[in-house]
């Protein structure tokens, strides 16, 4: 199935950087993804609109009950060209090969805006919009970027029969087993953090070291801790620092250093944040630091569905994987008010986030055939 692979392609040169893809929350390549998306399931007879949290949505057929495709539609900075949109593409393509054929169910795919957290720092605002839940839209910057975008008016969450996401597997799981698919059975819950280390900005020609308050160093020292405890148990990442005044000769005064823990267990991973804050407390204790903390977003980790996973398992046969996801995803926001069910298609080289993250056209066959008789047969 090249023509997925193709789409997939085409939407990666719809971004904010040249040479790169980066596609944030309904920034300017995002209205080129709409249109671009847009046309085509206009093309395949599909009402579509912008819904008020920027998510592409269209519609096929009708039926009393909805079965939702999709994924996310932005990127993070410099990404690889089928993180998310792979989903949204694979469930446009499903009701291409449709080719007219109605089912009992209505199909909506949803291209949702914003999955990542890149752009204000908070993931999931278009499946959480999706659930009815609001509240990050009405944060004055998040406010002003809907507004500047222009989007369709607010519209009430409605019930869905299930929710199905095809999406890559972004590690190196399947590729180690040989595999082409997974079932997915759970997400693993997520905490992300902004912690702000406070120092003095000042010279770095003329301030001894004895009298320095470096917040970066202190920031350093403590992203040790923050790998010590991913090595102890689960996963644990600072991936972005913010210096101020981030000057080759002078001591940064502030440091925001983004904090990502994920782990199969919420009890594991509360634990792991606790540990991790009281050590940067410590650390700034002793270096004369101050140090401040802003939670972005603390996950549970999510099962899917039992029985809608029941019907992809049937749809995949024996040979497909079962796993759990380490990567958060729509399905994670969704999965507690409609049934939910994921498909991974494995990774080549297991990269993801990242340029080189690709995948298998044989894959991409193999897990829409899946999708074709999981939609022949669905049932609620
Ligand atoms: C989404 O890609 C995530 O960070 O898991
Ligand atoms: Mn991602
Ligand atoms: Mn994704």
């Amino acid at each position: 199935m090249k023509a997925v692979i193709d789409h997939c392609r085409q939407i990666a040169s719809y971004s904010e950087v040249s040479g790169q893809i980066t596609r944030t929350f309904l920034s300017p390549p995002m209205r080129q993804v709409h249109e671009y998306l847009g046309a085509w399931m206009r093309r395949l007879g599909m009402a579509t609109r912008v819904d008020h949290a920027g998510n592409l949505r269209g519609t096929y057929g009708e039926g009393k009950n909805a079965l939702i495709i999709g994924s996310h539609l932005d990127t993070v900075p410099n990404a690889g060209a089928f993180d998310g949109v792979l989903g949204v593409v694979m469930a446009i393509q499903s009701v291409e090969l449709l080719a007219g054929e109605r089912l009992p169910c209505q199909i909506e795919v949803i291209g949702f805006s914003e999955e990542e957290g890149v752009r204000f720092g908070v993931p999931f605002i278009g499946s959480r919009a999706l659930i009815g839940d609001n509240t990050l839209l009405s944060r004055p910057d998040i406010a002003e970027a809907i507004h500047a975008y222009g989007v369709g008016p607010v519209e009430a969450p409605k019930p869905y029969a299930g929710y199905l996401e095809f999406h890559i597997e972004q590690g190196p799981v399947l590729e180690s087993l040989n595999l082409p698919l997974a079932i997915v059975d759970a997400i693993a819950g997520q905490s992300r953090m902004d912690i702000t280390f406070t120092g003095q900005a000042n010279h770095a020609g003329t301030t001894p070291m004895a009298l320095r308050r470096d917040a970066l160093a202190g920031a350093a020292e403590w992203i040790l801790a923050v790998e010590a405890a991913g090595l102890a148990d689960g996963v644990a990442t600072v991936g972005h620092l913010a210096l101020e005044p981030n000057a080759r000769n002078a001591i940064n005064g502030r440091v925001v250093a983004s904090l990502d823990v994920r782990h199969a267990a919420d009890a594991t991973r509360k634990a792991t944040v606790d540990c991790l804050l009281v050590s940067a407390t410590k650390i700034a204790q002793k270096r004369g630091l101050k140090v401040t903390t802003q939670v972005n977003l603390d996950q549970p980790a999510v099962p899917m569905h039992m029985g809608l996973t029941q019907q992809l398992s049937e749809a995949a046969g024996p040979r497909a994987h079962r796993m759990t996801s380490g990567a958060g995803h729509d399905a994670m926001i969704l999965a507690p008010h409609i049934p939910s069910a994921m498909l991974f298609l494995r990774s080549p080289g297991g990269i993801s986030h990242h340029p080189d993250e690709t995948v298998l056209v044989g894959d991409v066959a193999a897990a829409l055939e899946v999708g074709m008789r999981f939609l022949r047969d669905f049932h609620v």
